[in-house]
């Protein structure tokens, strides 16, 4: 059944993971065959991982994307709907090929094999007016693979503030490393969320809280993930930084898209900038528990045990989800 109107409208790309681990994996040419511990195939890419993850809080969730009419494009739809985000408006093209990511996993690092597939073909026309009248905030990742949305991004996000909406960007990693056309969007972007490397990357500058608050200039808030040592955030008026709690890590696939969907909660709840960070990085680092991106995303209940932030602090959710 579709939801009439959504906390977050997330544009993205839908990709599954095929994901092998082994902590000595070091895959060779020349024709050799290496044997792995471990294979998973599931619900990948940054964009349906922070879906996931915000439905999971308990969020209304609606997703715009493109999919090929293939088995990994209605496995991906099968995947979002079972944690009840919305598909309708997701548009299955079967002259398109949807797109996978191949991780190989080692311990805390990997390597990332994508082939974009159909994600290139969202257009920021294919986001209606009538679909962001009816949501209240705007997610948008992976900027560097969206290659046909990222043209009309900087317009999108102005129709969105148009229409009240608050906005994210997770640029994620750039494939040609040129990170090129961020700085541009950020004037109209309300949370910003790259990681370390990325924040250094997009600001040109070579320490992180330098690079954050140089990217702050231009976003209302920016939030910083340093894996495990945790995340920061800075607005216009103070920096923050707070550790990661120590976790058993299957992997970190994913994780600083969970950390996304536990910011972006704290936000549309109006905590303020400290207790949305808290709960950012409960979220990403409870993802971690469980090989890939989605399987253990927390539920609210167990975000907010992890966390100083009290019950109280909610507001009423009204008809939001409850897995
Ligand atoms: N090894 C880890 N142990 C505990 N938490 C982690 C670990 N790696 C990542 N996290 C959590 O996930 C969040 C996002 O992770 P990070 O890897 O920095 O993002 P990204 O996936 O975008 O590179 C961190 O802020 C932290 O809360
Ligand atoms: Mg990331």
């Amino acid at each position: 059944m579709a939801i009439t109107s959504f906390d977050i409208l997330v544009a993205g790309e839908i990709n599954p993971d095929l994901i092998l681990s082994d902590p000595d994996l070091s895959p060779q040419f020349g024709q050799k065959e290496t044997l792995v511990d471990k294979a998973l195939l599931t619900a990948g890419s940054s964009s349906v991982i922070f879906a996931a993850g915000a439905a999971r809080l308990g969020l209304r969730v609606g997703f715009v994307g493109v999919v090929g009419d293939d088995c990994f494009g209605h496995f991906m739809l099968d995947a979002l709907s079972a944690r009840i985000v919305d598909v309708s408006n997701v548009i299955v093209d079967p002259s398109l090929q949807t797109g996978f990511g191949v991780i190989l996993n080692r311990g805390t690092d990997r390597a990332i094999l994508t082939y974009p597939g159909a994600v290139t073909a969202l257009r920021a026309d294919m986001i209606s007016d009538d679909l962001l009248a009816k949501s209240r905030h705007l997610h948008v990742a992976s900027y560097f693979l969206q290659t046909g949305l990222n043209p009309g991004l900087h317009a999108l996000f102005e129709r969105a503030q148009r229409f009240g909406l608050s906005t994210s960007l997770d640029t994620n990693w750039d494939p040609s490393e040129e990170w090129k056309g961020v700085g541009e969007l950020l004037h109209c972007v309300t949370m910003f969320l790259p990681n370390a490397v990325e924040a250094i990357s997009i600001s040109g500058e070579e320490e992180v809280q330098h690079a954050a608050l140089a990217l702050a200039s231009r976003a209302k808030i920016v939030a910083v993930k340093l894996g495990e040592a945790g995340a920061l955030v800075c607005d216009a008026e103070r920096l923050l930084q707070a550790p990661a709690p120590t976790v058993e890590v299957a992997d970190t696939v994913g994780a600083g898209d969970s950390f996304d969907a536990g910011f972006v909660f704290g936000f549309l709840q109006d905590w303020n900038i400290e207790a949305c960070l808290d709960m950012g990085i409960i979220c990403g680092s409870l993802s971690t528990r469980k090989s890939g991106g989605v399987a253990a995303q927390p539920t609210l209940e167990e975000a907010l045990a992890a966390t100083k932030i009290a019950n109280t602090h909610l507001k009423d959710r009204g008809s939001t989800n409850s897995l």
